[in-house]
């Protein structure tokens, strides 16, 4: 599976699961999804987890909705509360809780209602080493997921790490919806092009924000 098999203009078998949505948000909405990410950092302050081996992670995360998905010594999880503040996560703005239910629906999934968004913040150099989501109780939940800022080199791979991994750019504005066959693929981000994208003062040195909606509880 290579990038223009995926998504190219030669693709002609997408996996079944995977939805990727190309330019959905306007410069205009990706501004107006800035401010409602600055007002959630603004209650829940961007932080840097850890692996369980202590090894810090290379982009600070927050979350917004009712539970929040967080790492440190004690391993990956979701909590109620911000591990440093202790307060309780804000609520997912309305307009980004129906643009993701809207984006499931287009996927096919009708009935998606996240209860928790993570926002990853990629400064310049920011990337994700290839996983799988599966700390949610409803592996069948799809994940919705937002890109804004810089564009990234996005590798999706299949049900097993060894599996060959598609390359494609992720775009502000682009959405994936992974559900179905594809909920579980290994997916990272392999690095980034910090000239890219439009730029916010949530992340000065430019970078890229990705906001992922799941139904974790
Ligand atoms: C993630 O898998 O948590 C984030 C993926 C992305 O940044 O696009
Ligand atoms: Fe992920």
């Amino acid at each position: 599976m290579s990038l223009t098999d995926l998504f190219g203009e030669t693709a002609d078998v997408v996996p079944q699961g995977v939805s990727l949505q190309r330019s959905v948000f306007s410069m205009e909405e990706i501004s107006r999804q800035f401010t409602m990410i600055a007002e959630v950092l603004a209650l829940s302050p961007p932080f840097r987890p850890c692996m369980r081996n202590g090894t810090p992670f290379g982009h600070d995360i927050s979350n917004c909705g009712a539970l929040g998905w967080i790492s440190d010594t004690r391993g990956y999880r979701y909590s109620r509360r911000h591990p440093e503040t202790g307060v309780a996560w804000s609520p997912i703005p309305a307009a980004l809780r129906d643009a993701a239910m809207a984006a499931a629906a287009r996927a096919g999934v009708a009935d998606f209602v996240p209860d928790a968004c993570l926002i990853n913040l990629y400064g310049p150099k920011g990337r994700m080493g290839l996983h799988q989501d599966r700390d949610e109780a409803d592996l069948t939940c799809p994940i919705v997921s937002f890109s804004l800022g810089a564009d990234a080199v996005f590798a999706l791979g299949g049900l097993e790490r060894r599996d060959p991994v598609s390359r494609f750019t992720l775009r502000a504005g682009d959405v994936l919806v992974l559900h179905g066959p594809s909920r579980l693929r290994f997916h990272g981000v392999d690095r980034l092009r910090p000239a890219s994208g439009p730029r916010h003062a949530i992340l000065p040195e430019g970078g890229r924000i990705n906001l992922t909606f799941r139904r974790a509880g």
